[in-house]
Parts: structure tokens; C-alpha cells; sequence
């Protein structure tokens, strides 16, 4: 039998012919358009395969490095990289499960504290500083490296005011530095602040407690908490030790 490639043009020609009149008349379409109709289909169907992987793949990876890109107009910080999340169950604070970080200040646990933050300011390099929203100002004497403070440094320093405060007797003047009345209120409210900025939505469940034949509020669940240790590293390895603050750098990126 003669293959089809075999067949005179002629007769290649007649395969088509039976289609034409009622191709016209828009009944029917023809093998040719057919088939294009046919190829549109799949690379209309391999596009949507494609897109459909490409996004499985991209939020998967949004998972793992987590800083979420989503919201526009977020404050660039200069440690989006190395932000990372893990799930940490929180304690209860209660009897047996009292932390380290509770209790009257001693030289032990306040050493503990100032382990959180001590190292509290940063240098950034200038790229990152002319990324920030607030500019910042340079370092003296450490040319291209400019100063920042993490805020959640900022955050735990106060904290660590307040408790401190808890537990003092001493009188000290509303203004002294870091004890009075005023740096106090500005701790607390900046704390209130930050709260309510990263609005933990947690849920928190209750449970029956046989003992005491009530349903109590549980404290000791899982957050999904940003890597507090990977941000501690990165203020440790970027710590500023001196930073003059009494000497005026010019710069062309903009520090008031
Ligand atoms: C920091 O930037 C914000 C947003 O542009 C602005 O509202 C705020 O006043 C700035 N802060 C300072 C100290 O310039």
C-alpha cells in the first residue's frame, strides 16, 4: 500500500477537497485547522502545567526563607536574609516551669538578661544603609559601616528596665537615664506598641483540669516564632564595641 507522503500532490490535494465547500459554509473545520487547534490546546495545556509548578516551587521556597514579601511597602530590614522560622512551645512560667529569666535580680540571672541584648547595636554595610526607610548615621572611624539597633534588642533592654524596676526600692529621679519614671513609661509603651505590631495571633486553647474541675486557659503551646538564635548571631558577629556618638561624620546618604 502507498504511504501518504508517497501520493502525488494531486491526490494529497483531494484529501482536503471534501472539507472545503462546508468549511466555507462554517460547519466544519478542516484536518489542517484541525490540528492547529489541536497544538493550541497543548502548549495552552503545557503553559498552565508550567505555571502551576513554577508556583509550587516559589511557595515552597517562601516557606523556607520566610520573611514574607507580600505587603508592598514593608520596611526593608538589613536581616531579611537570614530570617528564618521555627515552631517554639511556650512556657507556662508556673511552678515547675519557671524560667531562668524569673525571679529577683541576682548577678547570675542579670548576666542572663544582658546575654539577650548586650551586644545590642549593629554596623550595617552601605548598601543596606541606603536601603533603610530612616536613614542612619556612619561609624566614626569605620568607613562604609553605618549604625542600626535591631529592634527586638531594643525591646528585650526594656523589658529588662521593667523587671529591674519591679524589684528595686530605690528612689530614682523621674529623668535618670535608664531607671526613672519616664524611661520607664517609654519602655512599656514601646513594648505595648511592638505587641500590637506583630499581633501574635496564636491560638491560645483551653483545657478540663480535673484537680481543680475547671477549664483553664493553656499557655504551654507551639508559635511559629522567628529564629531568635540566627538573629542573635548576626548582632554578635555585626556588634558595634565603640561607637562615638560625639563625632559628627558628613555623609551623602542622609543621617539626621
Ligand atoms: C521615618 O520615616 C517615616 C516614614 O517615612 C516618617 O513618618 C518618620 O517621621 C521618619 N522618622 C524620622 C525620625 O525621620
Amino acid at each position: 500500500m502507498e504511504r501518504f507522503h508517497d501520493l502525488p500532490v494531486s491526490d494529497r490535494d483531494s484529501v482536503d477537497e471534501p472539507f472545503l465547500p462546508q468549511k466555507e459554509k462554517g460547519k466544519t473545520v478542516s484536518i489542517n485547522e484541525y490540528k492547529k487547534l489541536r497544538r493550541l490546546l497543548y502548549y495552552s495545556g503545557f503553559i498552565i502545567v508550567s505555571l502551576t509548578v513554577a508556583c509550587i516551587i516559589l511557595a515552597v521556597k517562601l516557606e523556607h526563607t520566610g520573611y514574607t514579601p507580600f505587603f508592598a511597602e514593608r520596611v526593608y530590614s538589613p536581616v531579611e536574609d537570614i530570617i528564618r522560622y521555627e515552631n517554639v512551645v511556650f512556657s507556662t512560667g508556673f511552678g515547675h516551669e519557671r524560667t531562668e529569666y524569673q525571679g529577683p535580680p541576682t548577678p547570675e540571672r542579670d548576666a542572663l538578661w544582658d546575654d539577650l541584648y548586650g551586644f545590642g547595636i549593629s554596623r550595617i554595610p552601605r548598601e543596606s544603609a541606603s536601603k533603610l526607610v530612616n536613614k542612619t548615621v556612619p561609624i566614626p572611624g569605620e568607613p562604609g559601616q553605618y549604625v542600626i539597633q535591631l529592634n527586638v534588642f531594643h525591646q528585650l533592654h526594656c523589658l529588662n528596665m521593667i523587671r529591674k524596676s519591679l524589684y528595686s526600692d530605690v528612689e530614682y529621679p523621674p529623668d535618670h537615664e535608664l531607671m526613672g519614671i519616664e524611661h520607664i513609661e517609654h519602655c512599656y509603651d514601646a513594648l505595648r506598641q511592638s505587641l500590637m505590631c506583630s499581633a501574635d495571633v496564636t491560638p491560645l486553647p483551653w483545657q478540663w483540669v480535673e484537680e481543680v474541675q475547671e477549664a483553664k486557659e493553656v499557655a504551654r503551646v507551639a508559635h511559629t516564632c522567628r529564629d531568635f538564635e540566627a538573629v542573635r548571631t548576626w548582632a554578635k558577629e555585626n556588634a558595634v564595641i565603640h561607637f562615638d556618638r560625639k563625632t559628627y561624620v558628613p555623609d551623602d546618604l542622609q543621617g539626621h
